[in-house]
This record gives C-alpha cells, structure tokens and sequence, in this order.
C-alpha cells in the first residue's frame, strides 16, 4: 500500500470547513487506500505565541475532531507530533540542508512574520516549514493530502528529500501533494477571494466544525454574495457564489453545472438556506462524535498513546538510518 502522511495544527478550538473539504474529507478516504499517519501538529502550533493550557486542550480537541470527521485508529495512525521526538531531530540534520535564501521564500513564513514587528517572528517560525518536512519525510510518505496553501511547502520538502539522498545516499520517498481542485481553497464568507482561515479577522467568515445550528446558518444566511440574482461559478466576478457552490458541490456530490441549473431562477436565498442544511447534516454528527469523545479524556489519550506508539517504530527505523549516513557516531 501506498504510504500517506498528512498533519493539521491545534491552533483553534475548532477545525474549520476549509480544513474538513480541502483535507480531512480526504484523509479519510485515504485511510481505506493508504498506509496512512496523520498527526496533530502541535510543535508547529508554538511557532507563534501560545498558551500552554490552551495547546494541551486544544490538542485534545484536535485529536478528538479527528477521529470524529472518521478516522479510525483500526484502519490509520493517528497521533500527536511531540509524541514522536524524531521530529525534530530529523528537523535539525534538514535545517542544516536548508539556505537561508531557499527559506526566506516561503511565503506563508513572509505572511505570517508580517503581523509581527520588524524581526520579531520566532525562528521557530522561519523554520516551520523544515519541521513539515521531516514530518512528512520521516514516514517516506507518497503522497500528503493537502489544501493549495501548502503546495510550497511540498515542493521545499522534495526539494530537501532530493538533496540529503544526494549527498548522503537514497534515503528519502519524494511525496507528492494530494490536492483536489475543486476543495484546494475554501474562501472566507465575509471577504470570498480570501482564504478560510484560522486565523482570519473575523469569526462570522468561518464555519466551525464544532459550531452550533444556529450559528452555523446565520453564517451562510449573512455570507457576502455578488451583486446581481444568478446562481453561477464565476471566480472572477461572483467569488462569494463560487464558493457556496464549490461548498454544496462537495457537500451533496451533485457537481457544479448541475446545481446550476437546478438553482436558474431562484434567488440567492434558496440557495443559501440549502447549503445551510448540507453543512449542518455534515457537521452535526461530527460534532455530537467529538463531544462524546471529550467527554473521556482518558481514553482519548490512550487511542493517542496507542498512535505514538506505531508512528515511533516507524520514525525510530528512519532515524537510525539518517543518523548513520548523515556520518554521526553510533551510542552503543
Ligand atoms: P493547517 O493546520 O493550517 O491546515 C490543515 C489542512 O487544511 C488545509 N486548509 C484548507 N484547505 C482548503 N481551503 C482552506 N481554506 C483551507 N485552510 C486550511 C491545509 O492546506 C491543510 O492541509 N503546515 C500545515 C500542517 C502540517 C502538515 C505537515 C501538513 C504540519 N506538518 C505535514 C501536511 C504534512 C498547516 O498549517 O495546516
């Protein structure tokens, strides 16, 4: 079987819709196909300021949302980044493969540094997207299902994969990213050319796996749509409509054209109050799943644990092999 490892930071209290189409929906499938690790990344997650109490909760909530959206500790390797310390160790030995030029082009890194002053970002940060490699590299992944903004990312760790087997011997799987188009990029309600994100100014623009109904609808019912009455996919000029329709399109599997035509002649608030319901009818199991599951955190670590435990023998087995050709002196 081909191999998959996907991650996705604790960073919120919630996984948002552009998280679920653009990569778990896929993650899940996946797990049927694959060999597949998926990981909860919270040694990204303190890149940024952070609260130590909210990350250990909010790890939690990660993992159980995860498990929620359908992942199955039977069928997948589910487990939480810091439980496997060759993370960063891998980390280290391709941060020293890295140029500082090859790094200060990542533009997420140029993105999110912005909202700091002048030098102020962590290092951590500037070295965000080298942990993701090793993430990646670390379980000879074939493929990462992934949302678009994370195509950069892929192509440094190809870039840093093909390097080390290089210069030190074949070691490393290249992967290749997993995106689907039509889900690559979930926009914002509130500003529709924008990407859906944590991390965005306003909540009213993000829809919230773990949200109420209510709030849920008046989201979409508020979304921010083009002028004009037509229900059509045009990027351009109706990116608010596009994206309901990409969403609906993902939700119900009735593609685009079809829901075109299904929808000439009516107005804006059909439409709106239908992709309302697809939401909710998705969300509303995942989230009566993940409560149930918060509500015994000791078996959710134990699945955790279980997780760590074979996301190790895997890790354990590529580190003993990088440390020996990157030339560091066996312990024992
Ligand atoms: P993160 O936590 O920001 O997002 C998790 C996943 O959701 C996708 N995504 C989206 N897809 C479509 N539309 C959107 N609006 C949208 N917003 C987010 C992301 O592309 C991602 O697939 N750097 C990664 C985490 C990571 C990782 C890894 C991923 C760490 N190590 C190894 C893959 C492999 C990130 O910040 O994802």
């Amino acid at each position: 079987r081909p191999r998959v490892l996907s991650g996705i930071q604790p960073t919120a209290d919630s996984f948002h819709l552009g998280n679920y189409l653009g990569a778990l929906r896929q993650w899940v499938k996946m797990q049927e196909t694959h060999d597949a690790f998926y990981c909860v990344v919270d040694l990204h997650a303190i890149t940024v300021q952070y609260d130590p109490v909210e990350l250990r909760r909010r790890t939690r909530v990660a993992a159980a949302q995860l498990f929620a959206v359908g992942l199955d500790p039977d069928r997948c390797t589910v487990f939480v980044q810091s439980h496997v310390p060759e993370h960063t160790e891998l980390a280290w030995v391709l941060i020293c493969l890295t140029g500082m030029g090859e790094a200060s082009r990542m533009t997420q890194f140029k993105d999110k540094a912005a909202k700091y002053g002048e030098g102020a970002a962590s290092v951590g940060l500037f070295t965000y997207p080298i942990l993701q490699a090793a993430d990646i590299l670390l379980y000879h992944a074939d493929q990462v299902p992934v949302g678009a903004d994370q195509k950069q990312h892929l192509e440094l760790t190809r870039d840093l994969a093909q390097r080390f087997n290089h210069r030190f011997g074949e070691t490393f799987t290249l992967p290749s990213p997993y995106i689907l188009k039509e889900v690559e990029k979930i926009t914002d309600l509130q500003d529709p050319t924008a990407k859906m994100s944590k991390s965005s100014s306003s909540p009213q623009g993000i829809l919230d796996l773990l949200e109420q109904p209510n709030t849920l609808r008046k989201k979409i019912m508020r979304a921010v749509t083009d002028t004009g009455t037509e229900i059509v996919a045009d990027e351009e000029n109706k990116p608010g409509i596009t994206n309901l329709l990409r969403i609906l399109s993902a939700l119900t599997g009735t593609s685009i054209p079809e829901l075109e035509k299904r929808y000439a002649g009516q107005g804006y608030g059909t439409f709106k109050k239908d992709v309302a319901e697809a939401v909710i009818e998705t969300f509303t199991p995942i989230r009566e799943r993940a409560e149930k599951l918060l509500a015994d955190e000791a078996e959710l670590d134990r699945m955790l644990a279980v997780g760590a435990e074979r996301a190790r023998a895997v890790a354990r087995e590529t580190m003993e092999k990088v440390r020996d050709r990157a030339g560091f002196l066996p312990s024992f």
